[in-house]
């Protein structure tokens, strides 16, 4: 005989469980689109630390870096860069804050990079989510060679400075 306590099983109970869990995917889903990220586009992983394939560019001041094969979050310290590719566009930030200098951080639980000085937060894509009021990441210029980016380290645009010079810095890698 069945009690209060045994109904695991029972059709109201079932009901009750199903509809907890719809609930639950739904809160999840607007927590992503209130941070302004599509469901199933989170980054799969934390950051890497990455070191270019190679040096090229007529000064030596390209870097070369195998197109990474996921969206992720790369960082090479040795040159101050930050690789993003998010949803099959690739980008190339200065890893120094445009507010101060101070080297960023890339916080995956909330898909962002931060700068622990101030509390700036940036979206992948480099634009400024929140925190102190900044402009957007400065962006190298970067270009697609095969399976590898280029990104030259010689050519930083700011969005402030050079809006269309700024949007125009990013390359499909779908
Ligand atoms: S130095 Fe990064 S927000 Fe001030």
């Amino acid at each position: 005989m069945s009690t209060a306590n045994d109904c695991g099983a029972c059709p109201v109970a079932e009901m009750g469980r199903r509809a907890f869990l719809r609930n639950a995917a739904l809160a999840a889903a607007a927590t992503m689109a209130a941070i302004g990220l599509a469901p199933g586009s989170a980054f799969a992983e934390a950051v890497r630390a990455v070191t270019p394939l190679s040096a090229a560019g007529a000064g030596g001041t390209d870097r070369v870096y195998r197109i990474p094969s996921a969206d992720s979050v790369s960082i090479d310290r040795g040159n101050d860069v930050i690789l993003v590719r998010w949803q099959g566009v690739a980008y190339a930030f200065s890893l120094k804050c445009p507010h101060r200098g101070t080297r960023l951080e890339w916080h995956a639980d909330e898909s962002r990079v931060f700068c622990p000085k101030h509390k700036a937060r940036f979206r992948p894509d480099g634009a400024h989510d929140s925190g102190r009021r900044t402009r957007n990441l400065d962006r190298y210029a970067i270009r697609r060679e095969g399976a590898t980016l280029v990104v030259a380290l010689d050519r930083v645009y700011r969005a402030d400075a050079d809006a269309a010079a700024w949007t125009g810095a990013t390359v499909s890698v779908d």
